[in-house]
């Protein structure tokens, strides 16, 4: 049984928790290979199928709530988030024995400033994926990347990639839930936090 001491602050304060997700929120926007980085999407298809699927997390803006995502608009989830906005972002840390869920609504920028400036920030290797030239999800023959024959293994022109711009969304989710779940042999933690009145209530939970 770990000591007391051996404990971290957010085990029993809740605005040590606070601080936590939004902590590793942040690093997984911004610190390569850190396990936030690959959290799980899930949407509602229209006829009530659970969907989910791992995304990279591009962004994060605490003070706005805001998350950014960028998949192609071609893609199952962007249909499914235009017919139903409510999606969960499950995040999960095996060092550290976090799991973060993060609710809210979100949004498909195809066409705006929000895509626009997306699309100038991401690497010219993800890019790439835009100038597949099939619908992600269609049914094929052959084993396929979906990448026309000139881009294949390599990293195209900036003139090349432009073709890929109109295959490009960029998500936003604005989150107003949290679920906070951190496992230890001492006993487990839970916690929610959700937004009203210009800030995030917190509230202990029975694991
Ligand atoms: C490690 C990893 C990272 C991924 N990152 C993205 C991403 O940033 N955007 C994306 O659209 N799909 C990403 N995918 C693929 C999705 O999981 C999913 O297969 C794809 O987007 C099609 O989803 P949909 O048909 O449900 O819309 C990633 C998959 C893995 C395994």
């Amino acid at each position: 049984m770990p000591k007391s001491t051996d404990l971290p602050a957010h085990y029993e304060d809740l605005t040590a928790v606070e601080g936590a997700w939004k902590t590793l929120l942040r690093a997984g926007s911004s610190e390569r290979g850190h396990p936030f980085k690959k959290p799980v999407l899930s949407t509602l298809s229209s006829n009530g199928q659970p969907k989910a699927r791992i995304i990279i997390l591009r962004d994060v803006d605490l003070g706005e709530r805001s998350i950014r995502l960028h998949t192609d608009a071609r893609s199952g989830k962007v249909g499914e988030i235009e017919a139903n906005p409510n999606v969960m972002l499950t995040f999960y840390d095996p060092t550290e024995e976090i799991q973060v869920q993060v609710s809210g609504k979100a949004t498909a920028h195809r066409d705006d400033a929000y895509a626009d400036a997306a699309w100038a920030g991401a690497p010219p290797s993800s890019r790439r994926a835009y100038l597949a030239e099939v619908t992600p999800g269609s049914v094929s023959e052959r084993p396929v990347s979906g990448l026309p024959l000139d881009v294949e293994g390599k990293v195209p022109s900036e003139e090349r990639l432009r073709g890929g711009r109109t295959n490009f969304a960029a998500l936003q989710v604005v989150f107003d839930r949290i679920d906070w779940l951190f496992l230890n042999p001492a006993g487990n933690r839970r916690a929610k936090f959700v937004f009203q009145d210009e800030a995030w209530q917190g509230t202990w939970l029975a694991p």
